[in-house]
C-alpha cells in the first residue's frame, strides 16, 4: 500500500473539470489535495527558466536533476514552488501549456515526479490526487479511482473561459492535441485504470460532479 489513509484518485485528459472538481472533493471530505499536473507544469517552467532545449529528452533528464519542487495540499489554497520561487501563476501561461506534454514525456522526469508525489500521499492523513496516471501507476492501490470526461467542446469552452481565450475552436484543437501526446506516449500515458468509476461531467454542474465523486467515496467506506 501506498498510503493506509484514504486516497482518491482523479484522473482524465485536460479541460475535463478535474481542478476544480478535485478541490471541491478534498475539501468537502477535509482531504489533502496534490495537483500533479501542476508539478509537470512546474518542472517545464524550470527548464524553460534555464533554457534547456525541451526537443531533447537527454538535456531534460539531465536538467531536472537540480530542479526542487514543493508542493502545497491545502485544496482551499494550494501552493507549487520552484527552489523556493512561488510558480502558481506562471505555470499556466501559454509557453508552459506549450511545451508540457513534451516534459512529461521524458521517463526519468516521470520517475522523478511520481517518487515525490508518492511521498506526499504516504505523508498525508487521506488525500485528493489529480492527474493522468494516478489510479494506474502512481496510486495503482488508492481505494477509490475516478476518471472523469467531458466532451470535447465542453472541455475546450471550459479551458477557454478559465484563459479568457475568445477562440474556442482553437483551444479544442489545442486540447486534442495535448491529449494525442499525453495517451500516446510510452512512459505511463493518459489512460483509465481498469478499477476507475468513469463520471462524465458534460451536463453536469461542479456541484453535481463533487456530489457525484463524494457519493462514490462514501460507499467506498
Ligand atoms: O492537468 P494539467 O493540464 O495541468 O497537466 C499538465 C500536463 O502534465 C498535461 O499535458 C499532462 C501532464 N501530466 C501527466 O503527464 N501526468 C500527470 N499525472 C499529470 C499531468
Amino acid at each position: 500500500h501506498v498510503s493506509k489513509s484514504l486516497v482518491v484518485a482523479i484522473d482524465g485528459p485536460s479541460g475535463s473539470g478535474k481542478s476544480s472538481t478535485s478541490r471541491g472533493v478534498a475539501d468537502r471530505l477535509s482531504l489533502a489535495y496534490l495537483d500533479t499536473g501542476a508539478m509537470y507544469r512546474a518542472m517545464t517552467w524550470a527548464l524553460l527558466e534555464r533554457r534547456v532545449d525541451l526537443q531533447d529528452p537527454d538535456a531534460i533528464a539531465k536538467a531536472a536533476d537540480d530542479v526542487r519542487l514543493t508542493s502545497g495540499t491545502d485544496p482551499l489554497d494550494p501552493t507549487i514552488h520552484v527552489d523556493g520561487i512561488d510558480v502558481a501563476g506562471p505555470i499556466r501561461g501559454d509557453d508552459v501549456t506549450g511545451s508540457v506534454s513534451l516534459v512529461a514525456a521524458v521517463p526519468h522526469v516521470r520517475e522523478m515526479l511520481v517518487d515525490l508525489q508518492r511521498e506526499t500521499i504516504a505523508q498525508s492523513d487521506g488525500i485528493v490526487v489529480e492527474g493522468r496516471d494516478i489510479g494506474s501507476t502512481v496510486a495503482p492501490d488508492a481505494p477509490v479511482k475516478i476518471y472523469l470526461v467531458a466532451d470535447p467542446a465542453a472541455r475546450a469552452a471550459r479551458r477557454a473561459a478559465e484563459t479568457g481565450a475568445s477562440d474556442t475552436a482553437a483551444t479544442e484543437l489545442a486540447l486534442a492535441r495535448r491529449d494525442e501526446i499525453d495517451s500516446t506516449r510510452a512512459a505511463s500515458p493518459l489512460a483509465k485504470a481498469d478499477d476507475a468509476v468513469v463520471v462524465d461531467g458534460t451536463h453536469l454542474t461542479l456541484e453535481e460532479v463533487i456530489d457525484t465523486i463524494v457519493g462514490i467515496v462514501d460507499a467506498a467506506r
